[in-house]
């Protein structure tokens, strides 16, 4: 058992309570342990640091509950930096999903324009928050759930000398919708899961040492349309059917592109502001347990298993605990298809020394063509999100297999650069050229 100082940037999310339920489930091998919760929002700071104390309390787990606006601080002599925070929050997020839908684009946090400036708005604080670790706590792991997270990894691992491992819980929700279809608990799967963050494919799903995805992929081919689930997960498996691998639900923005861009059109709200019509009455629930002694606050945001997946790899880093999880990292020859250094989502064993990713060889040929494309847009994001280049952008919106057209590409650009102007410091010069400039 080993006590660590875990300081949390975004210690003020709503997403808190989830991560401290985390915490109290792997409380044995982490006890008296330090969470330092950090946030340039004090209000939702002091709520979720209040919030934590008593859930730890109550729990009888042993975790010293600090609370600081000073990211510095925090920082200080942490062994583990978890960031989990939002730079322009929802409202941002609501920009990204709008306006790529009026360039007759699909409008997501992650994917698309939507996702280049997030990464835009994320990676120059992360690249801050990477030197003041190098700095303060030179040993630290990063531990990273900021969106976009792959490119957010890529970033500080090109750009500082910090460790980072990059995380994504998309594994969790998607492998239970195959569970419950498949009628298999999915905490059994050992999925050898691959490719790039929200665009990974899972070409062999072991269960008790064998392979049930050729067996699940028969079943799937013999069923109707009409018995196929719903949601996400339908798109997801008339893919599977397609290829014989199981792709990630995130893929369907890029095969079904046209048909989510029609009904995005036609929803009344967008993702980001159905949380923000949900958010005052989560945040209201969170105020009344917050004056409970023993808190109950509702699971609405990161519910299931978020928290815990972040909190077991810091167990298995901590305290030198091999074991299996889906990361974001250097590729390290795990991915056939591409080079050491390139970064990727990948099955790995994490222990002390890291994240060591396990060989999965190529990529399924009839899918590799996109992953690839993806690859050579997000080194072109990173690279714009890092100079602030508006040049760098407009070649990685052009890159963008969605996107590619020229005047499609620039009309974007320069709304979203205007729209996000605040968050943008480092494109304040050089967003005001034209591209006859140059
Ligand atoms: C999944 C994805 C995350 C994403 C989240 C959005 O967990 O893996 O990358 O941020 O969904 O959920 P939300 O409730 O904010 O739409
Ligand atoms: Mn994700």
């Amino acid at each position: 058992v080993t006590a660590v100082r875990i300081a949390i940037i975004g210690g003020g999310s709503a997403y808190i309570p989830g991560l401290v339920r985390g915490f109290i489930v792997a409380r044995d091998g982490l006890a008296d342990s330090t969470l330092a919760l950090m946030d340039v929002n004090a209000e939702s700071l002091a709520l979720m640091s209040t919030l934590a104390r008593k859930m730890v309390a109550a729990a009888g787990a042993d975790y010293r509950v600090e609370a600081t606006t000073d990211r510095r601080a925090a920082i200080a002599g942490a062994d583990f930096v978890l960031t989990t925070f939002r730079p322009g929050g929802l409202e941002a997020r609501r920009l990204d999903e709008r306006i790529p839908l009026e360039h007759g684009l699909i409008g997501q946090e992650t994917i698309g324009p939507g996702g280049l400036f997030m990464a835009f708005r994320s990676i120059p604080v992360m690249l801050a928050i990477a030197r003041e670790v190098e700095e303060l706590a030179p040993e630290a792991w990063i531990v990273n759930y900021t969106n976009p997270t792959q490119m957010v990894t890529e970033a500080v691992l090109r750009h500082s000398g910090a460790r980072i491992i990059g995380l994504c819980d998309q594994h969790a929700g998607d492998l239970a919708a195959v569970g419950a279809w498949a009628g298999i608990d999915p905490h059994r799967f050992r999925p050898d899961w691959y490719g790039l963050n929200h665009a990974t494919w899972t070409t062999r799903l072991v269960v008790d040492g064998r392979d049930v995805l050729p067996e699940l992929h028969a079943r799937l081919c013999e069923m109707p349309d009409d018995q196929l689930p719903g949601g996400p997960t339908r798109y997801a498996f008339r893919l599977f059917r397609q290829f014989g691998a199981l792709p990630n639900t995130y893929l369907r923005y890029y095969y079904f592109h046209d048909e989510l861009v029609h009904q995005a059109r036609q929803a009344p709200m967008t993702r980001a502001e159905e949380i923000l019509s949900h958010l005052p009455a989560i945040l209201d629930n969170y105020r009344r347990e917050a004056a409970k002694d023993r808190p109950d606050p509702t699971r609405e945001r990161g519910g299931g298993d978020h928290g815990e997946y972040a909190v077991e790899v810091i167990n298995a880093i901590a305290n030198d605990r091999p074991a299996r999880f889906i990361v974001n990292g250097p590729n390290q020859g795990a991915i056939a298809d591409f080079g050491p250094d390139d970064v990727v989502e990948v099955s790995a064993v994490v222990s002390r020394d890291g994240a060591r990713p396990l060989a999965m060889g190529a990529l399924p040929p009839a899918v590799a063509g996109l992953i690839h494309a993806l690859r050579a847009y997000e080194k072109l994001a990173v690279e714009a999100a890092v100079t602030g280049s508006r040049e760098a952008a407009l070649r990685a919106l052009l890159a963008h297999p969605l996107v590619r057209d020229w005047e499609t590409a620039e009309g974007l650009l320069d709304e979203m650069l205007e729209a996000h102007r605040e968050w943008l410091p480092q494109f304040r010069w050089e967003k005001r050229r034209t591209t006859s400039d140059q």
